[in-house]
């Protein structure tokens, strides 16, 4: 995307952390941003901060595992800004536990939120998206857990994973369709991720609020999400697909890589043998 003032972000999950960074960044750029956040006060504190600076900015209630709650909104984005040219579907939820302890509901919360919560996003959007002239884009906020396995996560792990691979089918899919999209995995951000069990909605459960202060205090020393939000809109301009904030995580990836390709190589033995 060549120019970004004027147009239109839609940020689920606006309310804190990254969208937040993300919302101040597009703002500042000159763009008009709609903020859907499941916390009500969190989006309306992030419109207050961005119309106090001059910028236009609407927040509503939002929660993405609801299709038809994300229509609405979708309505009332393009009714209120008549276009959306960069969807960011940012909402995201974490639990903490081994494989063997993860409960049904937690599977259904993270599931929900984070895999269905980007396609209820996609669903409402892209088709109008679509038959907009013009650049547009899409922003899904995976995770460096969606380039490779992180313990004690696995729900997150699966859906980051899947986000990954919306994506980059998406991107691919550009031809027919004229979107763009990146897919971004950051390692740490001080974000109130480690707390996501405060927005954990009644039919999964209810607000769980343990606490995990290893991981706490692995967040509080995580990237400034302002700086995070700044990367996302420049790699926008650059039309990058993957948005890597924290260059050390490359291991992580290096790890992944290597032994799929020794299983190749494997691979390629036997077949040599045969
Ligand atoms: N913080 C990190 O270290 C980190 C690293 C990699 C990826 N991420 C991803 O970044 C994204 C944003 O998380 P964050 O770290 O800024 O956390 P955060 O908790 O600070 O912000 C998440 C926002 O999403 C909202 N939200 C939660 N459930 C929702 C729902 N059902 N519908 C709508 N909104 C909902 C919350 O109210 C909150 O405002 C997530 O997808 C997360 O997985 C975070």
């Amino acid at each position: 995307m060549r120019e970004l003032a004027g147009k239109v972000a839609v940020i689920t999950g606006g309310g804190s952390g990254i969208g937040r960074g993300m919302a101040h960044a597009f703002a500042d750029s000159g763009m008009r941003v709609a903020i859907g956040d499941i916390e009500p006060a969190a989006g309306e504190s992030v419109r207050a901060e961005i119309e106090g600076k001059g910028g236009d900015c609407t927040a509503e209630r939002l929660d993405v595992v609801d299709r038809e709650a994300v229509q609405r909104f979708a309505d009332a984005v393009f009714e209120r800004f008549g276009a959306v040219h960069v969807l960011c579907n940012n909402a995201g939820v974490v639990t903490f536990d081994l494989m063997d302890e993860i409960t049904d509901a937690d599977w259904r919360w993270v599931i929900g939120v984070n895999l269905e919560g980007v396609v209820n996003g996609l669903q409402a959007f892209l088709p109008r998206m679509k038959a907009q002239e013009g650049e547009k884009h899409v922003v899904n906020t995976a995770s460096i857990a969606g380039i490779g396995p992180h313990e004690g996560i696995a729900p997150y792990v699966a859906t980051k994973y899947a986000v990954v691979g919306i994506s980059e089918t998406l991107r691919a899919e550009r031809p027919h369709h004229g979107i763009g999209c990146s897919v971004l995995c950051p390692g740490n951000v001080q974000t109130q991720i480690v707390a996501s069990g405060r927005n954990r909605q009644d039919t999964v459960g209810g607000p769980d609020h343990r606490v995990h202060p290893d991981v706490q205090s692995q967040i509080a020393q995580g990237m400034d999400p302002m700086e995070v939000g700044r990367i996302v809109r420049q790699a926008v301009l650059d039309d990058d697909l993957y948005i890597f904030t924290h260059p050390e995580t490359r291991e992580i990836f290096d790890a992944r890589f290597a032994a799929i390709r020794a299983a190749y190589d494997k691979a390629d033995a036997r077949a040599g043998d045969a």
